[in-house]
């Protein structure tokens, strides 16, 4: 077992459509089994002890995929949010990072009220990225603090990478530790851009629909023996 646990985890949880494609199924088999493993693996990240985990559900470039998947997708994330056992029973805070503004109203109510309702919860913390971009957050960030700067709240020498972490979707959560990425692509795809500044990165070929405890816990492990140096000696 390792004996360094990462604060906070992401998880790129890429290859659901692979996955589906693989077996003759259609696309959207493999995000549902996707959504399901998504569950476990929350169960299994308390049960270690992760404090943060943030996994990446649907990129704002993946809005441009046809709108059947989309629709499918987001219908998923909807039931995921709207499932109370998620926050009462399992003790989860689960936050939404991402534009919210473009979703449907339904779904931006469910996202207010898991976010209100899970607010007391201290099992984990889990953060779903959904219509997220990491360039969108970070010119989110810098809007704001050219907003209180224009306004003349702020001056210049205040805008300093406190401020710009302040102004992130994570604001007040450490930085991501350990990133996993499942699907066998060796790329960020706009993740965490800010967040995973000194981040371990494990990459899986599996695809997510195929991820476990054994796969986590190897990460975990990978993760245990890696020397951070951050930029010391
Ligand atoms: C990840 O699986 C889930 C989302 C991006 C929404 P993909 O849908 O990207 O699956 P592949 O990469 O096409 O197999
Ligand atoms: C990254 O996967 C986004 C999510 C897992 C939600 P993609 O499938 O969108 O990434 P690319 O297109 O291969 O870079
Ligand atoms: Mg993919």
């Amino acid at each position: 077992m390792p004996n360094t646990l990462p604060t906070h985890v992401g998880i790129i949880m890429d290859g659901n459509g692979r996955w589906a494609t693989q077996r003759g199924l259609p696309r959207i088999e493999g995000h549902k089994k996707g959504a399901e493993v998504l569950a476990d693996t929350v169960r299994y990240a308390k049960a270690r002890g992760i404090e943060y985990l943030t996994v990446y559900a649907l990129s704002t470039e993946n809005r441009s995929r046809p709108p059947e998947e989309v629709r499918g997708i987001m219908n998923l994330l909807r039931a995921y949010l709207k499932d109370v056992n998620n926050y009462r029973k399992e003790n989860v805070r689960t936050r939404v990072l991402g534009e919210r503004h473009s979703l449907d109203a339904d779904l931006r109510i469910a996202i207010e009220n898991v976010e209100k309702w899970s607010a007391g919860n201290d099992g984990i913390n889990v953060n779903i990225a959904l219509n997220y971009g990491g360039r969108d957050e970070i010119v989110h960030s810098a809007r704001e603090a050219a907003r209180k700067l224009l306004s003349g709240e702020i001056a210049l020498q205040q805008i300093d990478k406190a401020m710009i972490a302040s102004g992130m979707h994570t604001a007040g959560q450490p930085d991501v530790d350990l990133i996993i990425r499942t699907g066998g692509e060796l790329r960020i795809s706009n993740f965490m851009l800010w967040q995973s500044a000194y981040a371990e990165f494990v990459f899986l070929d599996e695809y997510w629909p195929d991820f476990g405890p054994g796969h986590f816990d190897s990460a975990l492990e990978k993760f245990s023996a890696r020397e951070r140096r951050m930029g010391g000696i």
